[in-house]
């Protein structure tokens, strides 16, 4: 019997910016990491897992002090011990904090690792962006050459592709070393304070502390402004422009579409020369005003670049190293929008059903058999009456019933059912998984 609701009490919900993943979603989740492991293969990738929660600091002078996600949106929290630690905002830090604890460096180089997994971050709840989210993303640490940016674009973009998901676009733009980006920084603040007054309070202050990120404020004012802005490529060594050329010129070779954004500055601080995003881009009919218009719909999924110093300001030594991550609810979502089906897991073709103690018991051992030789089997063991039992069998669309009833558990024989036709016959106990699996 179904449990009555008390109208009266308060019932728990998830907090917010967090939620349930159901069984139909798990689907695509599911979709989605089989296309990761396949180009874990394809791209030699070794698995990685680390902790959920790690030491604040890491977090601080990896991801950067002055970014939102350190400075806004972390969790963070003393424990019993007196430790501060946090639960994970992104998995890059972890990733080199690892390579140095576990004496990856006594590893074939380069080192090229992949994860999956829940990251959190206290934003604003909206579509696409949540406060506990997955994310997995693809690691390649100690190579320094261009080819293996373009090779880190391709294997997001060809695994997105294995997705079914079209109108990919790849944004890319070169960010140099910090020594090029202080230079540019000065011209950058020149110019910012020119324009003070019509940029927003979060971008006036940060021209103070981290002007770059005024570059890629979602303000419309600020955009205006951004847009005659002196651009960083200006800025660039020889060695970081020549870096930066081989990766736009061996993308074409591999034939990946790119737009060059000279304004792309990503959120994080630990990014030298190469960094892109990758998004789908999708029109949208307007249905207000501009009736009739069509509106771009943008949805940034995997974001990444090269991060040659991030080593260094951990505490290791320096380490070239590029990589992405992507987020799952948002390629989740872009499945939707395209259509793409996930997969359903195997429908079970035969159903067990019984009557009885003693055929029960019979059943569950029968269920053990046709596991071994991988069947699947459906039954609703906990009920006791045929009909319902039938009903279900029925429901789930199965080609053959298998019914132990009392007479058939004492003569060690089964029934056999044939669902589309109602055909009966009686089979022996021991011969059944074989006839099921020639049948099937
Ligand atoms: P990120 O751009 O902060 O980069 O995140 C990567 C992707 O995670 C985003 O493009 C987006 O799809 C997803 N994502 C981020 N925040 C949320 C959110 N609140 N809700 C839903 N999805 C979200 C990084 O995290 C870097 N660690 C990427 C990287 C790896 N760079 C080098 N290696």
């Amino acid at each position: 019997m179904d449990e009555e609701i008390n109208p009266s009490k308060e019932i728990f919900r998830t907090p917010k910016g967090m939620r349930d993943i159901l069984p139909k979603e798990g689907n695509s989740f599911y979709r989605i990491e089989n296309a990761c492991r396949r180009e874990a293969r394809n791209y030699n990738f070794q698995k990685i897992d680390f902790p959920i929660l790690e030491n604040i600091d890491l977090f601080k002078k990896g991801t950067g002090l002055y970014t939102d996600i350190v400075e806004k949106q972390m969790y963070s929290f003393r424990t019993k011990g007196n430790e501060k630690l946090a639960l994970r905002p992104e998995g890059t830090p972890s990733v080199i904090r690892a390579y140095f604890q576990e004496g990856m460096r006594a590893w074939r180089q380069p080192v090229k690792l992949w994860y999956m997994g829940p990251f959190f971050r206290h934003e604003n709840p909206q579509a696409g962006r949540y406060r506990q989210f997955h994310q997995f993303g693809f690691e390649v640490l100690n190579d320094g050459a261009a080819v293996i940016d373009a090779q880190i674009i391709q294997l997001f973009f060809n695994l997105l592709e294995g997705l079914h998901l079209k109108d990919l676009v790849v944004e890319i733009n070169s960010i140099g070393y910090p020594e090029e980006r202080a230079v540019y920084q000065l011209a950058l603040v020149k110019y910012l304070k020119r324009h003070f007054s019509q940029l927003c309070p979060d971008c006036q202050r940060r021209i103070r502390i981290n002007p770059l990120r005024v570059l890629d404020c979602k303000q419309l004012s600020c955009q205006k402004i951004v847009a005659g802005a002196p651009q960083i490529i200006d800025y660039l060594s020889n060695e970081c422009n020549n870096h930066f050329k081989e990766v736009l010129e061996l993308l074409e070779e591999l034939e990946i579409p790119y737009d060059l954004n000279p304004y792309l500055v990503r959120g994080l601080d630990y990014y030298t020369r190469t960094v892109f995003e990758i998004a789908t881009v999708q029109n949208k009919k307007q249905d207000d005003e501009d009736q009739g218009k069509d509106k771009e719909l943008r949805q940034t999924l995997v974001g990444g670049g090269r991060y040659d110093r991030l080593a260094r300001s951990i505490g290791g030594n320096d380490m070239p190293a590029v990589g992405g991550a992507a987020g799952v609810e948002r390629i989740i979502e872009a499945m939707k929008r395209a259509k793409v089906k996930p997969v359903y897991p195997e429908k079970p073709l035969v159903f067990l059903a019984q009557l009885g103690e003693r055929a029960k018991k019979e059943a569950l051992k029968l269920i053990e058999e046709f596991r071994e030789k991988g069947v699947k089997v459906a039954e609703l063991l906990g009920r006791d009456s045929l009909k319902a039992q039938l009903k279900r069998a029925d429901s789930l669309g199965v080609k053959y019933a298998i019914i132990i009833g009392r007479k058939e558990a004492i003569n060690r024989t089964v029934t056999l059912k044939t669902m589309k036709t109602g055909y009966q016959t009686s089979v022996d106990r021991d011969k059944i998984t074989s006839v099921i699996k020639k049948r099937l």
